[in-house]
Formats: structure tokens, C-alpha cells, sequence
């Protein structure tokens, strides 16, 4: 006797309509995290992970394989050959050089341009329906590079840009008004980098806006005390990357919330980087984080922030320093 029996009348030819499968091109300290994120978060029922170097690939696999008794169920396969990645919904390219200590992220492009070239047209092949998530370095230039390269709809690559940033800037918001970073509202937009711009103007607390909050809570702070903060924000990987030589747990994180937004449609709004040409003024086919709406079909719009006229004139100039980086560029 068969040890499982169908019921009486059980219809076998009905199977799982749609299998979700995500793509993490390098499997560094970054791909890696992302990895773990997206399996413990039960967001894929396939993971397929591509690499330059098969050892290291190999066992990264293996290794994710050994949890199956802890993880969610989820077919987790490795290869060189990006065949691996065929009909994908979301790849995400993780995959390059990463900054020295001290080194600026703009400091990486040429270099990993060179990969994208070999990367980027091998996804385009496999999975041409897909959503390219970017979160190589300098992110924001390589991302427009992934949509030139890929021949993509704009809806379909963006880069996780400030997604980052902006929980950087929340949570230590959160620590200093001791709230739950999950109730303070606000963005960091630009560059995901050096010229990214806080949005105080539309911080607030559980709705209250940040200066009344502070007012009314008896809260000392001055522009400086702001400006501090953000300055922290800016150095909180370049002091992350001193210390254990790179980042990986929080932009794990934040990519996970971004994919849980894509396949599960949660229309969420996240700062991330997108072709932001006649958005907030700015003229330049340049790609930077601007809150943006995502949803099943990936990019769904973006918000227009009321921005003051400083905030708009930071923005305007974070885009005029990832414009003349994408001059450079020899695509
Ligand atoms: P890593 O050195 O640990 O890993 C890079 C991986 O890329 C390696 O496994 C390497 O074999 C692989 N690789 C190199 N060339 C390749 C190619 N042509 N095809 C496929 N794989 C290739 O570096 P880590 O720490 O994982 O960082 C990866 C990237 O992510 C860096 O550019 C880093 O700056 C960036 N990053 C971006 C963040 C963001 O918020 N956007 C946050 C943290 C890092
Ligand atoms: C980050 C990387 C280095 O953690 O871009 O911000």
C-alpha cells in the first residue's frame, strides 16, 4: 500500500500557479545577506545564486541548503552559468568591487562597470520579465548602467539606493527621541552616499512634525544638532567599513522590504534609486532615490514630496553630481 494515498476524488492535476523565483548575482558578504534575508522572510520558493567563483558558491550554497529543517521550504540551486537564473522575477546584482577603507563609493564605478557588462546581458537573456534590483557600488550610477545595458522598461531596474540611509537616519532619530524607528516618517533622498539629503521638513513623529515633536517634549536642538545627524548618517558605513571591513546585515534588510513590496505587492513607498528625469525639477536622465511607490510590476510612480526650496536646490545638486558621473561612464 502506498504510504501517501490520494483522497477519494482529489483532483491531481492541481498544482502551485506561481512559483516565485529571485536571482542574487554575487555571493559575497552582500549577496549573502540578502540570501539569508529573503529565505528567512519565506519570500521565494526558488533561490538561485550566481558567482564568478565556483568554490566559494558551492559551499555558500550548500551551507544555506544544511537549514532546511529551520528554513521555510525553498529550492535553493548554484551556478557559474546564469541558465541557473532562467525565469526569474526579481534578480538582484550584488555582485563587484567594494570600497577600502576611506574609499568613497564613487570611487568604484569604472571597475564594476566592467562586470555589469558581463552580467547584465546574461540576465536580460534568461529573464527578460524580470525586476533588476541593484545594489552594487556606486549603486545609483551602476543602476542607470543596468538599464542601459538591460534595454528594460524604467519600471523594472532600480537600484535599493537610500532605502538604506533613510533606517540609518530613522533609527537614530528613534534612539534619540527613545520612539520605535517604526514611527518616525521620514526620507533621505539623493545619492546613496555623500550628497544624499535629509527631508526634515517632512520628518515627523507618529505624525507629529519633528520640530513640534521636539518643542513639545521639551527636547533641546539646533540646525547644527540636525545637520550632526545627518552627518552621521553619511558616515555610518564609512565607519561600519573600518570596523569590520564592510556592511551587510542592514542592507540585507532593506532589500528583503523592498522584495516583500515587489512579489507581494504591498505598494509601500521606499527612497530608492530611479530614473528621476522630470521629477522635483531635475532635467538629467540620472538615476537617484526619490520616494517611490513598488509593487507587483516593480516601479509604480514616484511621490512628489513638498519639498522647500533648500531641500529641492540639495536634491538638484546631489543629481548634478551623479550626472557628471554617469558622463564618465563608458557604457
Ligand atoms: P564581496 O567582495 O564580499 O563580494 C563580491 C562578490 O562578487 C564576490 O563573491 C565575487 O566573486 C563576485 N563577483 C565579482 N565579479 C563578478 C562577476 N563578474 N560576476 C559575478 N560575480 C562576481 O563584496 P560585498 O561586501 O558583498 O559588496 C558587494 C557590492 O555591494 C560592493 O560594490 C559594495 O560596495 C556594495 N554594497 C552596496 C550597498 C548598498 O547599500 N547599495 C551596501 C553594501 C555594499
Ligand atoms: C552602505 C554601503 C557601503 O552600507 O553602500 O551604505
Amino acid at each position: 500500500q502506498a504510504l501517501f494515498q490520494p483522497l477519494p476524488g482529489a483532483c491531481p492535476s492541481r498544482t502551485a500557479t506561481k512559483i516565485s523565483k529571485i536571482t542574487v548575482v554575487g555571493v559575497g558578504n552582500v549577496g549573502m545577506a540578502c540570501a539569508q534575508t529573503i529565505l528567512t522572510q519565506n519570500l521565494a520558493d526558488q533561490l538561485a545564486l550566481v558567482d564568478v567563483d565556483p568554490e566559494k558558491l558551492r559551499g555558500e550554497m550548500l551551507d544555506l541548503q544544511h537549514a532546511a529543517a529551520f528554513l521555510p521550504r525553498a529550492k535553493i540551486v548554484a551556478n557559474t552559468d546564469y541558465k541557473v537564473s532562467e525565469g526569474s522575477d526579481i534578480c538582484i546584482v550584488s555582485a563587484g568591487a567594494r570600497q577600502r577603507n576611506g574609499e568613497s563609493r564613487l570611487a568604484l564605478v569604472q571597475r564594476n562597470v566592467a562586470i555589469f557588462k558581463s552580467i547584465i546581458p546574461q540576465l536580460v537573456k534568461y529573464s527578460p520579465s524580470a525586476i533588476l534590483l541593484i545594489i552594487s557600488n556606486p549603486v545609483d550610477a551602476l543602476t542607470y548602467v543596468a538599464w542601459k545595458l538591460s534595454g528594460f522598461p524604467s519600471n523594472r531596474v532600480f537600484g535599493s539606493g537610500t532605502n538604506l540611509d533613510s533606517s540609518r537616519f530613522r533609527g537614530l532619530l528613534a534612539d534619540r527621541l527613545d520612539v520605535s524607528a517604526h514611527n518616525v516618517h521620514g526620507y533621505v533622498i539623493g545619492e546613496h552616499g555623500d550628497s544624499s539629503v535629509p527631508v526634515w521638513s517632512t520628518v515627523n513623529i507618529g505624525g507629529v512634525p519633528i520640530i513640534e515633536f521636539l518643542k513639545n517634549m521639551g527636547i533641546p536642538y539646533s540646525q547644527s544638532t540636525l545637520d550632526e545627524l545627518h552627518k552621521m548618517v553619511i558616515g555610518g558605513a564609512y565607519e561600519v567599513i573600518k570596523l569590520k571591513g564592510y556592511t551587510s546585515w542592514a542592507i540585507g534588510y532593506s532589500v528583503a522590504s523592498l522584495v516583500n513590496s515587489l512579489l507581494r505587492d504591498q505598494r509601500c513607498i521606499h527612497p530608492v534609486s530611479v530614473c528621476a528625469k522630470g521629477f522635483y525639477g531635475i532635467k538629467d536622465e540620472v538615476y537617484m532615490s526619490l520616494p517611490t511607490q513598488l509593487g507587483y510590476t516593480g516601479v509604480m510612480g514616484v511621490l512628489n514630496l513638498p519639498l522647500t526650496d533648500e531641500e529641492r536646490e540639495k536634491l538638484q545638486q546631489s543629481a548634478k553630481t551623479l550626472a557628471e558621473v554617469q558622463d564618465q561612464l563608458d557604457i
